[in-house]
């Protein structure tokens, strides 16, 4: 007897209940039929003998694959593992199940439904004689301008359903095909925002007039997936468990099926815990805000201190988060050589992140090693530096390949620049200083991810003066700003002279350019796109460095700025 296939409360019930009950794992419906009349009589019959729910899960062959036993209002359903083929598919199984009120489908019904994916959900009402009664019926729906989720029909008498159960499921997972949308690119993956908004909460962001699903949106396309909806929620707190409340993880799940996504992207920090709860109840891969910034990281890193400084930031990030998750760290590890007797996996696969990361630790350290022999070197020949910063996709790598004609990797997404990268620029009179680039700066960077950054912050200490490039065009640009002002405090390099360029200044009106410049005196007004509009910007920085300078305005025009 397939006892381990029977699921629930048989507290009380006889052998010979039990085995009555078992007995339906062998029955197999026709494919092309949801239930028979004849099924729905056994169903109604044994449920009622019990006075229990029952239900049975068929899959598409028409095999039952489980049986479950409920009480007289409910049932609850076990946990059925991962599905077949990715989470935006049907489950390809049916839930039928028995109702002994005379109810038609309820709110737990149609949750299982969602949650699970089912192909459809069917009640079997148990009459006083303990026959059918009326059923009802429900499956999902795939996106429509009514924006309904689930179709329930009207409830119908036992053997009067006429519905090709094969045909129906065939037209409906076409229907949901032709209505998601196409993903941008080969590969890409589609996934859906995740924003939460507390009530009453000091938001960081808010503060900062910086919109967190807006960032979050930003982030998303520079880590090149596809995104397919967006959901915010108000909540008066986090649910300690799961972040959201139940009714929007439904929403998520149904709105994840009908587009097609297989990613949820929050815009916060998640615990471990909530992580694992949130993908075990939705089947979706969740991802928090550090996880994309760090995947970004991992696509961004050129050099190998880079790419090293990227690994590293992620095996801390993933240390502690471990917890059931042993296959996927070990598959981040390679193989996963011999253990000692009596470790666990996860054990094995901790230890081993811990070595990874010390070697690492190691060749970082000689790595720094060099680079600061070759900044005492610059700085023993007196060579000011200069290091533009700015909040991410800014323009500062724009920036710097306009005033030094060199060629740094300039794309239209955040954190284009993960590696320091130092150039000359040559100033009329043969003055001459060195000009570095640094990572985008972020609001709220996680502390963890301070880490990753750690080879461009360094080269921050060494700048004789900073030049804040700041996305004019951008509606939040003051809290981008004050975002990386306070980094530079947090840094303690709030000291170092500093000027303020407002770049992108093509994108805005003149009296909109003037408004800022009137906001921030000493700023100047530059588009890093045309080389000739950097005079200003470049006169400013050359007064700062070398503030004795009597201009030459004829000699920055033989440069061509
Ligand atoms: P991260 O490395 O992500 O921090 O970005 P970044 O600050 O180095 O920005 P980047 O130079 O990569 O520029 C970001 C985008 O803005 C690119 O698409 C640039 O072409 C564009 N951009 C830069 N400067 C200007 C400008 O003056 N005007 C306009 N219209 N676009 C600009």
């Amino acid at each position: 007897m397939s006892q381990d296939k029977i699921h629930g409360n048989l507290k009380g019930l006889g052998k010979q209940k039990k085995d009555e009950i078992s007995r339906l794992l062998r029955r197999r419906l026709p494919p092309g039929e949801i239930t028979t009349q004849e099924f729905s009589r056994e169903l109604c019959g044994l449920s009622s003998s019990v006075g229990r729910q029952i239900g049975v899960l068929v899959n598409r062959r028409g095999q039952v694959e489980r049986v479950m036993v409920g009480d007289a209002g409910s049932i609850m359903l076990p946990d059925l593992g991962r599905s077949r083929g990715d989470a935006s598919r049907f489950r390809g199984l049916r839930y039928l199940h028995t109702h002994l009120a005379q109810e038609p489908l309820n709110d737990d019904d149609l949750t299982d439904l969602i949650l699970l994916r089912f192909d459809l959900v069917l009640a079997v009402a148990v009459d006083e004689e303990g026959f059918p009664g009326p059923s009802f019926l429900a499956h999902l729906l795939p996106e429509n301008p009514e924006g309904k989720t689930v179709e329930t029909y009207p409830p119908f008498a036992p053997g009067r359903l006429d519905i090709d159960f094969l045909d129906l499921m065939r037209s409906l997972e076409e229907e949901f095909a032709r209505s998601r949308p196409p993903l941008k690119g080969k590969g890409k993956e589609g996934v859906i925002l995740t924003g939460i908004v507390l009530a009453g909460e000091k938001d960081a962001s808010a503060e900062n007039g910086i919109d967190g699903l807006a960032e979050l949106r930003e982030l998303a396309r520079s880590a090149g997936v596809d995104v397919l909806a967006e959901m915010a929620q108000r909540r008066q707190k986090i649910h300690p468990r799961t972040v959201i409340g139940p009714g929007k993880i439904r929403e998520l799940v149904m709105k994840a099926m009908q587009l097609g996504a297989v990613t949820l992207i929050f815009d916060r920090e998640l615990t471990p815990a909530q992580v694992n709860s949130l993908q075990k109840i939705t089947e979706l891969k969740v991802i928090d805000r550090s996880q994309l910034i760090l995947d970004i990281f991992a696509q961004r890193a050129k050099t190998r201190e880079g790419k090293i400084q990227v690994e590293l930031a992620q095996l801390r990030y993933n240390l502690p988060r471990l917890v059931g998750r042993g296959v996927d760290m070990s598959r981040l590890m390679g193989g996963i050589g011999g253990r000692g007797p009596g470790e666990t996996k996860l054990e094995i696969d901790r230890r081993r992140v811990r070595e990874r990361i010390g070697r690492l630790e190691k060749d970082l350290e000689n790595m720094r090693r060099t680079r600061v022999q070759k900044r005492e070197r610059r700085v023993s020949r007196g060579v000011p530096v200069v290091s533009i910063v700015g909040y991410t996709n800014a323009g500062k790598s724009t920036l710097l390949n306009q005033l030094t004609d060199g060629a740094v990797d300039v794309e239209d997404k955040l954190f284009a620049t993960l590696d320091p990268t130092s150039r000359r620029l040559r100033f009329p009179r043969e003055r001459e200083i060195i000009v570095t680039d640094t990572v985008g700066f972020i609001h709220e960077l996680p502390r963890d991810l301070y880490e990753a950054f750690r080879a461009t912050l360094e080269e921050l200490e060494d700048a004789d003066l900073f030049i804040h490039v700041v996305d004019a065009s951008d509606p939040s640009w003051e809290g981008q700003v004050k975002a990386v002002e306070r980094i530079l405090e947090d840094l303690e390099l709030i000291g170092v002279p500093r000027v303020l360029a407002f770049n992108k200044v093509d994108k805005i009106e003149p009296f909109e350019r003037n408004l800022r410049l009137s906001l921030r005196p000493g700023s100047v007004a530059v588009s890093a796109l045309d080389r000739k509009t950097l005079r200003p910007l470049l006169e400013a920085v050359e007064k700062a460095l070398f503030e004795d300078n009597d201009r030459q305005a004829e000699a920055w025009a033989s440069l061509g700025f």
